[in-house]
């Protein structure tokens, strides 16, 4: 049986696109047969980030009706498979979005994992991969805005007939004004699956086209992504995930913002 996510967020920026990397890496390093598929089709960033850039076929062609989805699928030294998205405005113009079902359904055989990178905001091309998903896994920083956008995104999931799985908290760090996991798993009524750290190796990683887990497996974020792999999968006892201890003007904040939510 194939497992489909969905990597969303509302917001931009939040790190949808590390997630979909470096969960998709650790996946196929445990062993599971995973694509990484870049439906962020305006704005897309999944090859560039592996390197994947020079790629003549992309989900462009494909969503053109112009090449066949197996003739876009890139395998990696891991053993992730990639699908990424073409970057030029002209192949955004000529795709159509609606397909994105119908390639789905060829995909599926023979994939364990089939994770997507989704879009920010909230386009037609933003919407599709949220209701295709058997789970929306939403990335969200411990911000406000952040939080806030996701909550959208986790409404219209559920106005779409589709289901939020739970949260990946990014960029998290010690700050005493943060909110914690757990009070942002309680506001938004999703559980928290994992907390992946501020971590200058992700960036740094980054400037080497490779995954963190990969360039740096032993950094904070790597040993994160790789829980959430193993958790995902089942082939790891539960972790507990870190979680802060204040309380401040920032969650009493939001708990007002978001009271009944
Ligand atoms: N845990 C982290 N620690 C440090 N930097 C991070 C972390 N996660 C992501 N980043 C950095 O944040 C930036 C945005 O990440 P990413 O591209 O994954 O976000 P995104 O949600 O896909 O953005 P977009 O909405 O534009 O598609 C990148 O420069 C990335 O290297
Ligand atoms: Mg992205």
């Amino acid at each position: 049986m194939t497992k489909v996510y969905t990597i969303a967020s509302g917001k931009g920026g939040t790190g949808k696109t590390m997630t979909t990397v470096n969960l998709g890496t650790a996946l196929a390093l445990l062993g599971k047969k995973t694509i990484a598929l870049d439906a962020d089709i305006g704005m897309a960033n999944l090859g560039l980030v592996l390197g994947l850039e020079k790629s003549k076929i992309t989900l462009h062609e494909v969503l053109a009706g112009k090449a066949d989805i197996s003739q876009a699928i890139y395998e990696l030294p891991t053993g992730l498979k990639v699908v990424p998205s073409g970057i030029s405005l002209q192949g955004f113009q000529n795709a159509d979005p609606d397909r994105l079902q119908e390639v789905m359904s060829k995909l599926v055989a023979g994939a364990d994992y089939i994770l997507i990178d989704a879009p920010a905001g909230i386009s037609k091309d933003g919407v599709i991969p949220l209701a295709i998903a058997d789970e929306v896994l939403l990335v969200v920083n411990p911000e406000l805005s952040s939080m806030a956008d996701a909550v959208k995104t986790k409404v219209l999931t559920e106005m779409v007939g589709g289901t939020v799985g739970g949260i990946v908290l990014n960029r998290a760090s010690a700050e005493k004004t943060e909110l914690t996991s757990q009070k942002i798993g309680d506001i938004m009524g999703v559980k928290v699956l994992e907390v992946i750290p501020e971590d200058p190796s992700v960036r740094r990683a980054a400037a080497f086209k490779t995954p963190v887990v990969v360039k740096y497996p032993d950094s904070q974020a790597a040993q994160a992504y790789k829980r959430l792999a193993a958790k995902i999968s089942g082939t790891k006892r539960d972790e507990p995930v870190a979680t802060g201890k204040s309380e401040g003007f920032i969650d009493r904040l939001a708990r007002s913002l978001f009271k009944g939510g």
